[in-house]
Formats: C-alpha cells, sequence, structure tokens
C-alpha cells in the first residue's frame, strides 16, 4: 500500500460513515497567530470544538500536515518526526466513545480497509484521577470488541490525555491503539508507552469533554467532541512491517541517496562522537519539514517559525558535515528536490514553490558557513589563554547562540586541540534560555483561538477595522501579510513600500475611530467561497474550511472572511491608538494598536 492509498481508503471510510472531507490548514495557524505551528488536526478546529457551529456539519475528516518540535531530541530514533501527516476524523457534538472506538477498530481490521491482525493490537485508557474517573466506559468497548484485558493499560495523565493545544481550550482522555512490532520487551514492565520501540502508537482517540481553563481548572464542555489523529508514516511503516519510518516511501529515496554519499567516503565510524544512522536520520527529518515550512511561506530568520527553521537546516547541515559529506555535493538541495518529487502529487504547491525553497535552503547554508567561520575565529579567540585547558559552559553557550554551534561540534573542535568543555555550566545556561523563551512560548499561547478573553476578541474586531481603513488610506492592494493578538494589543502586518507618513497615521486611527463611535453592529454570515468572493468580502480563508466560510460585516465598513470570535458592537471597543508603525520585512509593514 501506497501512502497516498492509505489517505485516500482512510478518508473514503469515515466519508462512508457520514464524515465530509474537509483540506487540511497550512502549518502555520492563519488565524491563530498566538501559536507556532499547527501541532495537530484538532488545532484549525478549536472553535468549532468549543461550540461554534462548522459549515461541514458535525462529522469531517482530512489530513493535515504537522510540525511538533518538542520531539526534536527523539529525532534519529525509529519512529518520532519533526513533520509529520496526520489523519482525522471529528464528531462535533455527534457520535462519542463507543462509536468513536468502534469505527477505529473497523478501520483498523476489516479486510476492505487495512486488514491488521487484531492480536498486534494493543491500547492505553485513562487510568483516572480528580479531574476525570477511569475510563470505564472505553475498556468495556475495547472488551467487547475483543481486545483482551491483558492487552488494555490504564495509564495516568501523562500517557492518556490531550490538549489543550496552547494554555487554555478543549480537550479530555484519550485511547491509544498501538502496534505490536515483535520486537524483544526491554525488561519485566515493557509496555505501550514505555518507549523503547517495540509498540508504536498508531492512532490517538480523544474524548474531547473539558475546557481547561486560565485557571487551570477543568469545566465539562457543552458538546462532547471526538478528535482523533492517526500518524501516516507510522502506519505505514507497521503494514510494510517496517520497524521504523524511514524504510517507507517517503524517506527511502532520501536515505538511499545519504547512504550513496557515504559509501564514497572512508570515515572511521567506530568513533564514537559519530552516529551516522542517527545522523542521516536527523537530516532527512530536518530536511524535509524545512521543505514544508518553505513551502508554507516561512523564511529563515532569528523570530518565531523563521528560528525554527533556521534552526532545522543548520542542525542539518551540521550532520552531513559529520558525515564528512561536502558542502559541494548541496545535499541537501537533492534531497529537498527528492521531497519535492515524493509529495508533489499530495501538495502540488511543491512544485509552484519549488525555486523558493531551493534558493531559501542554499541561502541559509551559506549564511551558516559565515557564521560557522566568523564562530571558529572566536573558538580561536576563547582557546588561546585557557585554565585548565577547559571552556567555559559560558563560552561555548556563546558560541552556541551567538554562531550557531551545537555543543557536539564545540566539544569536538576542543577534543582536537586538546581541550574540555564545562558541560554542567552549558547545561545550565541551556536550560536558562529554555526557560526564558518557554515563557516567551507561554505569553505566545494567550489570545489564541481557544482564549476567547474580551479583550482578545475586539483587538479581533479592531484589527478588521485597520484593514479596511488601511486599504481606504494607502489603497486597495493593501492586504494583511500576518496578525497576532494578545489580550494586550493586536499587532498587523500588511504589505506596503515605505515608512506611513504621520499624517497617514492618523488618518487611519481616525477611520478606525469613526467607525467605532458609529456603534455598528458586526453581523456574521456563513456561505460559499465563491459568494462570499461576489459579496466582496476580503481575506484568504478558503483553503481551511471547505466549500463553505463565515463572513463577518461590520456595518458597511467592513466584510472579510474570518473564523471569529468578534465584538457584537463597535461601541464595545472604545478608542483604538495606534502604537508604532514599522518595517517587518521587505515590502511589508507592521502596526502594533491597542484599545483603551
Ligand atoms: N489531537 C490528538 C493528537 O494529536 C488526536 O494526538
Amino acid at each position: 500500500m501506497t501512502s497516498q492509498q492509505l489517505i485516500d481508503k482512510y478518508l473514503e471510510f469515515f466519508k462512508s460513515k457520514g464524515h465530509q472531507i474537509i483540506p487540511g490548514a497550512s502549518l502555520i495557524p492563519e488565524h491563530d497567530p498566538s501559536v507556532l505551528f499547527t501541532t495537530a488536526g484538532m488545532h484549525p478546529l478549536v472553535p468549532f470544538l468549543l461550540g461554534e457551529k462548522h459549515p461541514q456539519g458535525k462529522r469531517l475528516t482530512d489530513l493535515q500536515r504537522c510540525i511538533r518540535t518538542v520531539d526534536i531530541d527523539n529525532v534519529g530514533d525509529n519512529w518520532h518526526s519533526t513533520f509529520f501527516e496526520m489523519l482525522g476524523n471529528w464528531s462535533l457534538g455527534d457520535y462519542f466513545k463507543e462509536d468513536a472506538i468502534k469505527l477505529a477498530y473497523e478501520f483498523l481490521t476489516n479486510k476492505e480497509y487495512l486488514n491488521i491482525y487484531p492480536g498486534k493490537l494493543s491500547v492505553t485508557v485513562f487510568a483516572g484521577d480528580d479531574t476525570a474517573p477511569k475510563d470505564d466506559e472505553a475498556i468495556r468497548t475495547w472488551l467487547s470488541l475483543g481486545i483482551p484485558e491483558e492487552r488494555i493499560y490504564a495509564l495516568p495523565k501523562e500517557d492518556n490525555w490531550w490538549g489543550p493545544a496552547g494554555e487554555t481550550g478543549p480537550c479530555g482522555p484519550d485511547t491509544e491503539i498501538f502496534y505490536d512490532t515483535d520486537k524483544e520487551k526491554c525488561s519485566d514492565k515493557c509496555q505501550p508507552g514505555c518507549g523503547c520501540g517495540k509498540y508504536v502508537e498508531i492512532w490517538n482517540l480523544v474524548f474531547m469533554c473539558y475546557n481547561k481553563t486560565k485557571e487551570g481548572r477543568f469545566l465539562p464542555l457543552a458538546q462532547k467532541n471526538i478528535d482523533t489523529g492517526m500518524g501516516v508514516e507510522r502506519t505505514l511503516a507497521i503494514l510494510h512491517t517496517f520497524d521504523n519510518s524511514y524504510e517507507t516511501e517517503l524517506f527511502k529515496p532520501v536515505m538511499d541517496l545519504l547512504e550513496d554519499k557515504l559509501s564514497g567516503h572512508s570515515q572511521d565510524f567506530n568513533d564514537v562522537s559519530k552516529d551516522p544512522i542517527k545522523s542521516k536520520r536527523i537530516i532527512a527529518d530536518h530536511i524535509r519539514a524545512s521543505v514544508f515550512l518553505l513551502m508554507d511561506g516561512v523564511t529563515p530568520s532569528n523570530l518565531d517559525q523563521g528560528y525554527i527553521l533556521r534552526r532545522l537546516i543548520r542542525r542539518a547541515v551540521r550532520h552531513a558535515k559529520l558525515l564528512e559529506i561536502k558542502k559541494e555535493e548541496k545535499v541537501n538541495q537533492q534531497i529537498a528536490k527528492l521531497y519535492i518529487n515524493i509529495y508533489k502529487e499530495r501538495y502540488p504547491k511543491l512544485l509552484e514553490q519549488q525555486d523558493i525553497i531551493i534558493n531559501e535552503l542554499q541561502k541559509e547554508e551559506d549564511k551558516f558557513e559565515i557564521s560557522l567561520n566568523n564562530g571558529l575565529k572566536v573558538f580561536a579567540k576563547i582557546t588561546t589563554n585557557l585554565k585548565d585547558n577547559k571552556i567555559t559552559g559560558l563560552d561555548a553557550f556563546h558560541l552556541y547562540d551567538t554562531y550557531g554551534f551545537p555543543i557536539e561540534m564545540t566539544i569536538e573542535l576542543a577534543k582536537e586541540k586538546n581541550l574540555t568543555v564545562d558541560e554542567k555550566e552549558f547545561n545550565q545556561e541551556f536550560i536558562k534560555h529554555q526557560e526564558l523563551s518557554r515563557k516567551g512560548a507561554e505569553k505566545k499561547f494567550k489570545g489564541g483561538l481557544a482564549d476567547h478573553s474580551e479583550m482578545t476578541t475586539k483587538l479581533h474586531t479592531a484589527t478588521h477595522l485597520l484593514h479596511q481603513a488601511l486599504r481606504q488610506v494607502l489603497g486597495e492592494q493593501v492586504q494583511q501579510k500576518g496578525s497576532n493578538i494578545n489580550p494586550e494589543r493586536l499587532r498587523f502586518d500588511f504589505n506596503h513600500g515605505e515608512k506611513m507618513t504621520p499624517e497617514q497615521l492618523a488618518n487611519v486611527e481616525k477611520i478606525v475611530n469613526d467607525q467605532i463611535q458609529k456603534g455598528l453592529d458586526i453581523k456574521m454570515e456563513e456561505m460559499s467561497v465563491d459568494e462570499a468572493k461576489k459579496s466582496g468580502a476580503i481575506g484568504l480563508f478558503a483553503e481551511k474550511y471547505g466549500d463553505k466560510v463565515k463572513v463577518y460585516s461590520i456595518g458597511d465598513f467592513s466584510k472579510e472572511i474570518c473564523g471569529g470570535p468578534h465584538a457584537k458592537n463597535t461601541k464595545e471597543l472604545h478608542h483604538f491608538k495606534i502604537k508604532k508603525e514599522e518595517s517587518s520585512s521587505a515590502g511589508v509593514r507592521r502596526i502594533k494598536a491597542i484599545l483603551q
């Protein structure tokens, strides 16, 4: 079975069970700029899990591309990856636990579909705590389907609870389905979820019936939802009895290319500092994730998604160096072309963006070479007058943070000079830095689609007013290039070639405040994409919600395709003030504004 056949089978199966097939969303949450990446199929559906009506109905299914950077340190093992494709089915207040489990079991074991031998399946369920009781209903359902008690494991929240995607929002207990690869048990305690790789998780069924609040309380949701996620790479691998994802058609050409490159070299792989299998997998994973991020419009930078992309590319370059693959071979470009070829039917945008993808990869590699050389000069300086032949952790961290030197590279370079590195101090610095960025990330989660706080909602409406006011002042060519809202302020990026004059800014502010004063009602209508376009609505939301979209009108002033939520009347916004107008990137300006 090919990956496309697996995907088609899944979507067709759920279609035959009354689900509408909806298109997957971008890796960059278009209308939820408060989180960096789409991490699961449920993410773009948060408003609907919270009770908003979805234009396509209560049963949905799709294929969603995802990025999970939390798994980055596990990349190199058999199963983890940063980028992956997830198949999902949703019930928005329609069927629940028993039916969801039965549907999954039918798809997995029925000979018309995946025809997996049931004896190979084990499941985990939520063991219960003070938030929610033990999941006896899930256990009963699995037993009724013939999964014996000894292959049903009740595990705590860390294992069997999913969500919310941000700080607040929909979540609930889950049941996870594992496939036994027949590997030796890692110990007497070996079981699904132990992480040794014997049991591989292929599908997660979430019983989404709680909403986590800011205070950390779990309140029952008005509607009980189902959210599921099946990993395409993993499922494809087990169907072919591979014990890792890299042997599947999705990676094979890339792994073969890397193998070819290595056979031409004469490395001594007895060197313990090198792990060629891991390095090959890291290159294969990171370049694949980079290709899809570039396809979805991210470019390498020192900020947000761009920074993650930068690190993925640099880490891949670094591992190619470890494998002694020469820069001149342009291996990453060759790999990117292979991926474009593998995925081009499923994602035609890859072909359209091919030149950009290849150029950006090359540009970033070239930049890394420069910082690498500068870093090497700094390294030489650091190591001229060392006490105790030991590089301090602070210096090692400086090399990591400023010149992108991974710690293993600094250690390796040190070794060549018979020096050591204070790794303990480096790790302390690293953790300190991570805590700082985690705090940043937590702040980011605030104001997400799951956060319907009053101020966020009002700022969302103010963003529409600002968008339209900019079009009136600067011209109809103005389009949103990005948006980010937190409870304190809005941030809006748009195409415009030069700095706005004070007069233009004052004019925009006045137009927005005039609309606020008028007390305009905000109305929502559902319509087809065509109708929305014909009605003059602006915004590019079509790819996300299939045929039907929501259009928000603010009096006769603004009409925009959007997922919401919004204020009811502009009066609620009080007063709009622009705090800053600056450049965001070439040809793109950024406005930060508040409501007071
Ligand atoms: N949202 C669930 C997951 O990503 C299905 O595992």
